[in-house]
């Protein structure tokens, strides 16, 4: 399973900072946002990751990441030309994806809890596509899904102006290897993107797609404007305090998975510059 985030798109709700700067870069409370989706694919044990980004900013991703080796991932880097829309991920990682399924994660959706339900979709292995339901209070922002009495998914609607459903697609999907051909057969949206809501659609109607619904404990976070970043900020501010622990950590993470030796861990918290982040990770090698 390889997987990809997908960091583009112009940002312009968050302008002016957009004219100059990426989204998924912007601090979520101690870390940058792209952390925490790159965290998810960890955690599910995927260590081959590609991130897809506009020309400006996948040089300020190459130094922050570089090759990811010292995560024990093997990071590399596409260009998003333009905001062409998410589908257009699987025609860009076309060589990346080779014969492999597919996780594509966006940049700027955060997942918080018990992820058992992704880690389910990674194991079962199923033909087609899994994507997951969760249930918001403004269901004509997102792609909706509408089930039938036996909880069975029968629609797909991209921003609806009359939803019928409040179960959206968060921005996580596993994908078999078909989505590449899918992916290239699309047309463009009425808005100008390959959407990814036309790529479930197609595993619709072929049978082939899953939907799985993310329980209530589980927390999907919006980072659209300057207010969610801010909540979601004040949301891992306060755990992260409570528990004395990271979420998203990067390094910790690599470590507990066993992507990186102790050794190599310690060579990792020794490159880092005296700092909070420092002295959480020193305290984690010395547990
Ligand atoms: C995109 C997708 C939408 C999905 C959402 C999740 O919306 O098009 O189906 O529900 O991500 O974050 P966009 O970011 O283009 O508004």
């Amino acid at each position: 399973m390889k997987g990809i985030v997908l960091a583009g798109g112009s940002g312009t709700r968050m302008y002016p900072i957009s004219k100059v700067y990426s989204k998924q870069l912007t601090l979520i409370y101690d870390k940058p946002l792209i952390y925490y989706p790159i965290s998810v694919l960890m955690l599910g044990g995927i260590r081959e990751i590609l991130i897809i980004s506009n020309p400006e900013t996948i040089p300020l991703y190459q130094k922050l990441f570089e090759d990811g080796s010292h995560l024990g991932l093997k990071i590399s880097y596409e260009i998003q030309v333009a905001p062409n829309g998410i589908a257009e991920s699987f025609i860009i990682g076309e060589k990346f994806i080779a014969q492999d399924s597919v996780t594509l994660i966006l940049g700027d959706n955060i997942f918080y809890g018990k992820l058992d339900f992704f880690y389910k979709a990674l194991n079962h292995n199923k033909k087609g596509a899994t994507i997951f339901a969760y249930q918001v209070n403004d269901p004509h922002r997102y792609g909706i899904v509408e089930f039938d009495q036996n909880g069975k998914a029968i629609s797909i609607e991209e921003k609806p102006k009359n939803p019928k459903s409040n179960y959206a697609v968060p921005g996580l999907y596993v994908y078999d290897n078909k989505v590449v051909n899918i992916a290239k057969n699309l047309k463009p949206s009425s808005r100008g993107e390959l959407e990814i809501t036309d790529v479930n659609k197609a595993y619709l109607d072929l049978g082939e797609l899953h939907v799985e619904k993310i329980g209530r404990g589980v927390a999907w976070l919006d980072t659209g404007t300057p207010e969610a970043l801010l909540k979601a900020s004040q949301f891992f501010g306060v755990i992260e305090d409570r528990q004395g622990l990271k979420v998203a950590c990067l390094e910790e993470i690599a470590y507990q998975k066993g992507f990186i030796s102790k050794s190599e861990f310690k060579k990792v918290v020794e490159n880092i510059p005296k700092s909070l982040y420092r002295d959480y990770l020193e305290k984690i090698l010395d547990e």
